[in-house]
């Protein structure tokens, strides 16, 4: 059961505030019936919510691309750090979406949203290995005794083994990573490992999507087709 406003409001139709409105205006019904109040509680499931006749059909489902900057951290709420959640526009927040895996705050680039539960878990599950190319700008050269490290599957200083990862250097102090997991500060952790510390950070890739021309700090919805992709 969900109150009818919020209903409204997360079918991405108005804000909760434009939902009282609607409401008052008598352009909602419930079951034929026309309802004013936003307090009243529906079952989605068993139920039909009407706006000026057109069946609303609930959450709509969408999945975000985010071109995350530095200094926000992946989490919905923070007492005191900005959240990723403030990048996206309120019509899209209103969709309930909640961040896909993380990044870390200092780090930049792709970054997915979903308000599908089930395609969230299934997106983060190390079964799915969906590669993730990272790009790295590092102190140190990497060598190919780090690149072979990788390959074979790391052991981070507190036990944590790897998944066989690639370790592509591509310029002095440069490197492209690919991980197809994503453990806490991954990346950062594996080059330190191997004594290259990380000074930045972006994720440019995700499966067969990248950034393409989204500047940082913009949001857009993915295509069906682009949704598809990352469930080959
Ligand atoms: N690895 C990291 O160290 N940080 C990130 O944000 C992502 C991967």
């Amino acid at each position: 059961m969900e109150r009818l406003d919020k209903f409204l409001s997360s079918s991405g139709v108005c804000t909760r505030s434009q939902g009282k409105a609607i409401l008052k205006a008598g352009r909602v019904t419930v079951d034929g019936t026309v309802e004013r109040d936003g307090a009243r509680k529906i079952d989605p499931d068993t139920q039909t919510v009407c706006l000026d006749g057109e069946v609303l059909s609930g959450k709509r489902r969408v999945v975000l691309m985010l071109n995350k900057p530095a200094g926000f951290v992946t989490a919905t709420e923070d007492p005191v750090e900005k959240t990723v959640m403030e990048l996206l526009p309120p019509e899209l927040r209103r969709l309930d979406v909640k961040p896909v895996g993380r990044l870390d705050k200092a780090t930049e680039g792709l970054l997915l949203f979903t308000n599908d539960g089930d395609l969230l878990h299934r997106l983060i599950s190390p079964k799915k290995e969906v590669p993730k190319v990272y790009y790295a700008r590092h102190e140190g050269q990497a060598a190919q005794e780090d690149v072979q490290a990788f390959a074979a599957g790391l052991m981070l200083g507190d036990g944590t083994v790897c998944l066989p990862a690639e370790l592509e250097p591509i310029g002095p102090g440069e490197s492209r990573i690919t991980l197809r997991e994503g453990k806490y500060h991954q990346v950062r952790r594996m080059m330190a490992s191997r004594g290259l510390t990380v000074t930045y950070l972006e994720r440019r890739q995700e499966g067969a999507l990248t950034l393409g021309e989204l500047p940082r700090g913009a949001v857009r919805e993915l295509t069906e087709t682009e949704v598809r992709s990352l469930e080959p």
